[in-house]
């Protein structure tokens, strides 16, 4: 039973599904052996229909996200959800983005199933930075880097001021912001703030964690060591 309830688990099936599965031989071991339903074999070890089982719950991916998807599971048009495997949204525990990109937001977008680690990259005393790539409408007048870094910019409808934030002026109409907190809208906000208007915008980094040569639309599971570079 525990190998038909993990196998289900994982999206690939209902319970009654997995048990034909695996009366029909579809689950094995690594040398072809086909598994009972009491198979005590590790995870890594079972093959389903003869692919590795997806990674067990703890998992952890990167998506370069593209422009036009949603960060959800039910909104009408485009899903982040569409670019994985379809039982990936079957999953239990299920699977979350970790914060949120626009949709006219493009760039590093972590999902988990895992509620600790979600809450750990979230959690305010983590103080993960998100550093984002900004195109403009307007030339920059120079004066923005201060304003931002200031600890006192007030957005519209707010009653904290932002914490301080990085600007680094990439050329007159680009620019890199980083941000050590995540309100709604931030980074168009704060340039709506300062007269300009943000006509493109792409996330680079999470933490100490980049794109990973990803293009958009592209993902990857993270290993434990690219996993901690979020922290470093
Ligand atoms: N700031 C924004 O304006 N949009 C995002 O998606 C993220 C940060």
């Amino acid at each position: 039973m525990r190998l038909v309830k993990l196998i289900a688990n994982l999206g690939y099936g209902s319970r009654k599904e997995i048990q034909t599965a695996i009366r029909h031989g579809w689950v094995t071991d690594r040398e072809g052996n086909r598994l009972k339903a009491d198979a005590k074999t590790a995870h890594e070890d079972i093959l389903f229909d003869d692919e590795p089982l997806d990674p067990a719950p703890g998992m952890v991916i990167l998506m370069n996200k593209p422009l036009g998807y949603t960060c959800s599971t039910k909104d009408q048009g485009r899903l982040v959800y569409d670019l994985l495997p379809d039982r990936y949204r079957m999953r239990k525990p299920v699977l979350s983005t970790i914060g949120r990109l626009d949709k006219e937001t493009s760039g590093a977008l972590l999902l988990t199933d895992d509620g600790t680690f979600l809450h750990k990259v979230i959690s305010p005393k983590s103080e993960v930075p998100k550093i984002y790539e900004a195109e403009l409408d307007r030339p920059l007048t120079g004066k923005e880097a201060e304003i931002f870094a200031s600890g006192e910019m007030m957005l519209e409808n707010e009653t904290k001021p932002l914490k301080p934030a990085e600007l680094e002026v990439l050329d007159e109409k680009h620019a890199r912001l980083t941000l050590h907190e995540g309100r709604y809208h931030q980074v168009r906000r704060m340039f709506a703030a300062v007269g300009n208007h943000v006509t493109t915008l792409t996330r680079t980094h999470v933490g100490g964690l980049g794109l990973h040569g990803l293009g958009e639309g592209e993902w990857k599971h993270l290993t434990e060591e690219e996993k901690a570079k979020i922290f470093g």
